[in-house]
């Protein structure tokens, strides 16, 4: 409570003390005969509100744009432009200024010589230039009519309420210190459709929508030619075309603004209160390395948690410029066209977006080979397998005429095959060396999940943070009896609210009444866990929940609501899906979708799993983990996987449960081998843990193998935690440790014979269980860094592969 007083009256005191300390120059208004120089630094234009400001901004040694940016909180570095009038021509640091001319034309001069930029107004009335609070900075006259604005010509930042017209777009940077036009625009198409469009040095491409779909397909109407786009303060986006969008965090934010970034995804930002930095709330991109152009012709991108976004060039080639991915790579040798002199690649898991010389439906992987052989303009080919009828998959073979817009995932479900001179000799280590990209780890890091679209016609549901109110009724220090009268009126409000429902999640706050009476008074337990008990329940909707009630928190409100909110965003088959959540005083619950079969441990002891089951479960909860630690863009470690913790569905598809809370590290976190938080279950804990190693995402590997193992021998490894023997432990290893011990000698049948699960019988199929087991073994591995990651052991169950990072 004191501590809340002193940081609201320190905050306070700053707010003001700007107001307070520079009473001179700072103005919001430029009379008809003056100008701002760049020489000057009080030479600015600060909005009556002081959260803007604008004037010469420094880009590069001795050259300085003039631009508008975000003032509050002050910055005297990186502030956030939101426009510039000469982003592709800078100007002089000396002499350079911006005039209001008697003539009522606007002229930014550049070292007093040339004009750069000017707004050819004219008037001979009285005219002058303002910042408006909401960031606009205008030409006024007396009268008050608009001659120009800023809000007319956007960079690549549109602004609550400025609109994104017929007549304007934007441009993102080239880079994330260069401000100059950039390859990526965002814009109407001459069919009414706002469309990103890449365009590149040599070839341009539109990368959203998704142009293999036709625009009502996604959503998008092209039959109203107004074109115009706005979105509101509290984060509501609408377009003529259809489009419209509510940010995850909608509702009352400090500042927000929409920003096609230099990397080519446009995101909605927003920040909380002065002293927060700003947050990712919509984006269209997820997975960055599907934005076509990242790196460039002959490259491809892959996401690598420790590093970020990475380009690597195709084996056989190598960077044109070592200072820019977007040229992408060449040749190093150029190659012969003739038919026997040339070979193939294979790198797993790769697709290149476009650019097919024709696709080849049913073509087997020798037929698909001869045929680019045979054609001179044939680069390398796609070939993957595509759902035809049930239960076929067929070959498709896409012969390629340039290899452009590449990325490489896991769940990408086919390969490239790259034409190479057969003499050559390439490293089979592809992908070589990783160099990263010019991306802001902060701005990466922070990515959300990706929206649906096309639901406009459902009802909408806002997430409501409510906290700071509480705190400024406490700094008044109003009894007790006002602030409970006070917070629950609050409550009845933000409940009113809750009729609406978020476009895309469905994730939501519920209050403690509403899941005491879902629950019906906690009756019905379905789990126990260290961290809480988990109840059957219905929602008023009619949707079956378990709701899991945590043990009396340690843990404040904000902590808990960052948190929830991390995981709330996390979307993927195989991942529990948590529908809300409720924190209203000591009350900490978590609402996840209710899986009907239980969890895994339940049914490995009742017997109920057939070996197609089985490995179904372990490629699902693979699939779950890798997207966990890879592709998930806040990076989570499960830190707990177990029996226990996978669920199965009415299908028997297995879903992940119980991760994110309170283990969601950041990269800083992970590598600090003092992390001191200890998860786990004595027997599925990886040895990091004992040897007080830094704690990686291959804690999970090593859980996740033991968890092989017990699918394929049927019988519980780990000591269950209460009754932890240390001689059954020891038992335990020993047994993992012969395990291991055999497997020198291969993975044999008689190996499979001697550990599968008799219940099973000889139901089963040896080659698969072959896999399994090797997975398993190379999974709980001792030494981490041996241990595959969970995208490779995805690879190697989806493709049977000795190794999965290994190409041919
Ligand atoms: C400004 O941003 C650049 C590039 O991200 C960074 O290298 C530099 O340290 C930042 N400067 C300050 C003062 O934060
Ligand atoms: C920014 O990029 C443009 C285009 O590549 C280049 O001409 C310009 O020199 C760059 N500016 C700076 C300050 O690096
Ligand atoms: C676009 O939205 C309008 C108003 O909501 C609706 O009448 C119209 O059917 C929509 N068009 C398409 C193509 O979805
Ligand atoms: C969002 O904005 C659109 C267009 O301005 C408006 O029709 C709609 O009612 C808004 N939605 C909400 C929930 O305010
Ligand atoms: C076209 O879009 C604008 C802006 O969203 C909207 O006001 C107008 O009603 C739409 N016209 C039709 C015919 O749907
Ligand atoms: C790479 O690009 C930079 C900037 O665009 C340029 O200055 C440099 O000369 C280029 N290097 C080569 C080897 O082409
Ligand atoms: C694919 O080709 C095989 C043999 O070439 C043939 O048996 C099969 O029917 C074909 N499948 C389809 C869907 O055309």
């Amino acid at each position: 409570m004191f501590d809340t007083i002193r940081f609201l009256l320190v905050s306070s005191l700053l707010i003001i003390s700007p107001l307070f300390s520079s009473p001179t120059s700072r103005d919001d208004t430029l009379s008809k005969g003056s100008s701002l120089a760049v020489k000057n630094p009080e030479h600015i234009l600060v909005s009556s509100n002081s959260v803007f400001s604008a004037g010469f901004y420094p880009v590069g040694e001795n050259a300085y744009c003039f631009g508008i940016w975000f003032s509050d909180p002050s910055c005297p570095h990186n502030c956030t432009l939101v426009w510039m009038a000469n982003r592709d021509i800078p100007v002089n640091g000396r002499r350079s200024t911006l005039s209001l001319l008697k003539s009522g034309n606007l002229v930014l001069t550049d070292a007093g010589k040339t004009v750069v930029w000017s707004t050819d107004t004219s008037s001979s009335s009285c005219l002058s230039l303002r910042l408006l609070n909401s960031g606009n900075l205008v030409l006024v006259t007396e009268e008050g009519v608009i001659m120009w604005q800023s809000f007319s010509s956007p960079t690549d930042t549109l602004l609550p309420s400025q609109p994104l017209t017929r007549d304007t777009r934007l441009v993102s940077s080239r880079s994330q210190s260069n401000f100059s036009s950039g390859f990526y625009k965002l814009t109407f198409d001459d069919d009414n459709v706002l469309r990103l469009i890449y365009d590149g040095p040599d070839l341009s491409s539109v990368i959203w929508p998704d142009h293999s779909l036709r625009s009502w397909q996604v959503g998008r109407s092209e039959y109203n030619s107004s074109r115009i786009a706005l979105f509101d303060s509290l984060g509501n986006f609408t377009s003529s075309d259809n489009l419209t969008f509510y940010s995850t965090d909608y509702g009352d934010r400090l500042q927000r603004r929409l920003t096609l970034d230099f990397d080519g995804n446009l995101r909605m930002y927003s920040r909380q209160d002065w002293r927060s930095s700003w947050v990712v709330s919509w984006q269209v991109f997820s997975h960055s390395c599907k934005i076509h152009g990242t790196c460039g012709p002959n490259a491809v991108c892959r996401y690598i948690p420790s590093i970020g976004r990475t380009c690597s060039c195709l084996p056989g080639f190598k960077m044109k410029n070592l200072t820019d991915w977007s040229l992408g790579c060449e040749p190093e040798i150029s190659a012969s066209c003739a038919e026997t002199e040339s070979t193939f690649l294979q790198l797993t898991r790769t697709e290149m977006y476009g650019y097919d010389i024709q696709f080849y439906l049913n073509y087997t992987l020798d037929m698909c080979k001869e045929l680019c052989l045979r054609r001179c303009d044939c680069k390398g080919f796609v070939f993957k397998y595509v759902f035809y009828n049930d239960p076929d998959y067929i070959p498709y073979c896409f012969p390629k005429s340039q290899l452009l817009n590449g990325f490489r995932e896991p769940s990408f479900p086919g390969d490239l095959y790259v034409k190479v001179p057969k003499a050559s000799e390439f490293s089979n280590n592809w992908p070589g060396d990783d160099i990263s990209l010019n991306c802001p780890a902060g701005v990466l890091a922070k990515l959300d999940r990706k929206y649906e679209i096309n639901q406009g016609n459902k009802p909408i549901k806002f997430l409501l943070w409510f906290v700071s109110a509480v705190g400024v009724i406490e700094l008044f220090g109003i009894v007790m009896v006002w602030m409970f009268m006070i917070r629950t009126r609050q409550s009845r409000a933000a409940a009113a609210n809750q009729g609406y429902v978020l476009a895309g999640t469905r994730f939501r706050q519920f209050t403690y009444a509403e899941l005491k009476k879902a629950t019906r008074n906690f009756r019905e337990v379905i789990g126990r866990g260290a961290s809480g008990t988990v109840y059957k329940g219905k929602l008023e909707d009619h949707r079956i929940a378990a709701i899991k009630r945590l043990n009396e928190a340690n843990e404040g409100e904000a902590e808990f609501l960052a948190e929830v909110n991390i995981i709330g965003k996390i979307n993927h088959m195989n991942l529990i899906e948590m529908w809300g959540y409720c924190a209203e005083g000591k009350h900490r619950l978590l609402v996840y979708e209710y899986m009907e079969h239980g969890s895994l441990a339940a049914n490995l002891s009742s017997k109920t799993l057939d070996w197609k089951k089985r490995y179904e479960i372990v490629v699902g909860t693979a699939k779950g983990l890798a997207y966990l630690h890879e592709e998930c863009l806040e990076w989570v470690l499960h830190c707990d996987v177990k029996p226990q913790n996978i669920l199965l569905d009415s299908n028997y598809q297995p879903k992940v449960s119980d991760f994110g809370l309170s283990t969601p590290l950041n990269r800083g976190e992970l590598d600090n081998p003092s992390f001191s938080r200890i998860r786990g279950t004595r027997g599925y804990m990886a040895p990091e843990w004992l040897h007080k190693q830094p704690i990686t995402s291959k804690v999970d590997v090593y859980s996740f193998g033991v968890v092989v193992l017990e699918i394929i021998m049927g019988k519980n490894l780990a000591v269950q935690a209460k009754n932890a023997d240390y001689r059954e432990e020891a038992e335990r290893r020993k047994l993992l440790e012969e395990i291991r011990d055999k497997k020198h000698a291969g993975v044999t049948d008689a190996l499979v014979e001697e550990l599968v699960d008799p219940d099973m019988g000889s139901d089963f199929d040896i080659k698969k269980v072959k896999t399994l087991l090797r997975v398993a073994l190379d999974c709980v591995k001792q030494e981490k860094d041996s241990r595959p990651t969970m995208s490779q052991v995805v690879e190697m169950l989806l493709y049977q592969k000795e190794d999965g990072l290994k190409t041919k």
